[in-house]
């Protein structure tokens, strides 16, 4: 969906614009794509697995924008992309389209600034915006700083799915569940 571009002040002093994501950025997406995941285990994908091609990217990023059921929000620092963080529905069945999904990753060197919270707090306006009436998402075990972020922005845990993640080295990670009623 389109929204206003928002600024914020970061804790250094610098300035941060969270603004919808589209084509303009789908070759600084592919990099953070590749890259983040490189920099943090809790992430879902590994580098290798993007695998699709600019002209891919700008599709995706372009109908995420024009979809009134999605929110696709980059945040830019110093004109560089410092993070991305969307918002999607669960599914367009009745019993279910009253739920989204959350998902934020931000580059090492932007964590602790205060982006992720500020992504989360505006997210949840543009979430009730839509009509969803809750947000969940899920933190693989030991994200502390996630977990805190979360927590701090109004999400509460309501379990553990177990077993969730498994590694190239064969080993297991539970993921925590947490949502939001909005
Ligand atoms: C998780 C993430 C989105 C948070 O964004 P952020 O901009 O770093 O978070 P903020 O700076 O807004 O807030 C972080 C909070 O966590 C706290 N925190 C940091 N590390 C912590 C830790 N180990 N234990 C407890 N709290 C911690 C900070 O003190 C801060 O709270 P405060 O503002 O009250 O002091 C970001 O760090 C990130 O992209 N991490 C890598 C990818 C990832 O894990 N994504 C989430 C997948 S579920």
């Amino acid at each position: 969906m389109r929204f206003e571009e928002r600024e914020i002040l970061l804790k250094d002093g610098r300035k941060c614009i969270l603004k919808p994501n589209s084509s303009e950025y789908a070759a600084q997406m592919l990099e953070y794509l590749k890259a983040t995941p490189g920099e943090t285990d809790f992430l879902l994908r590994y580098p290798d697995e993007v695998k699709w091609t600019l002209e891919e990217e700008q599709k995706i990023l372009d109908d995420l924008r024009d979809n009134p059921y999605a929110v696709m929000m980059i945040a830019i620092v110093d004109g560089k992309v410092a993070g991305n963080a969307g918002v999607n529905g669960i599914g367009y069945q009745r019993k279910l389209r009253h739920r989204c999904s959350l998902a934020i990753a931000l580059y090492k060197e932007y964590w602790g600034l205060g982006i992720g919270s500020a992504m989360l707090d505006y997210l949840t306006e543009l979430a009730k915006q839509v009509g969803w009436k809750q947000i969940d998402l899920e933190v693989v075990e030991g994200n502390e700083r996630a977990l805190a972020t979360y927590k701090k922005c109004g999400f509460v845990e309501t379990g553990i799915r177990h077993r969730a993640l498994i590694f190239d080295d064969g080993t297991y990670r539970d993921e925590i569940l947490m949502y939001k009623e909005l």
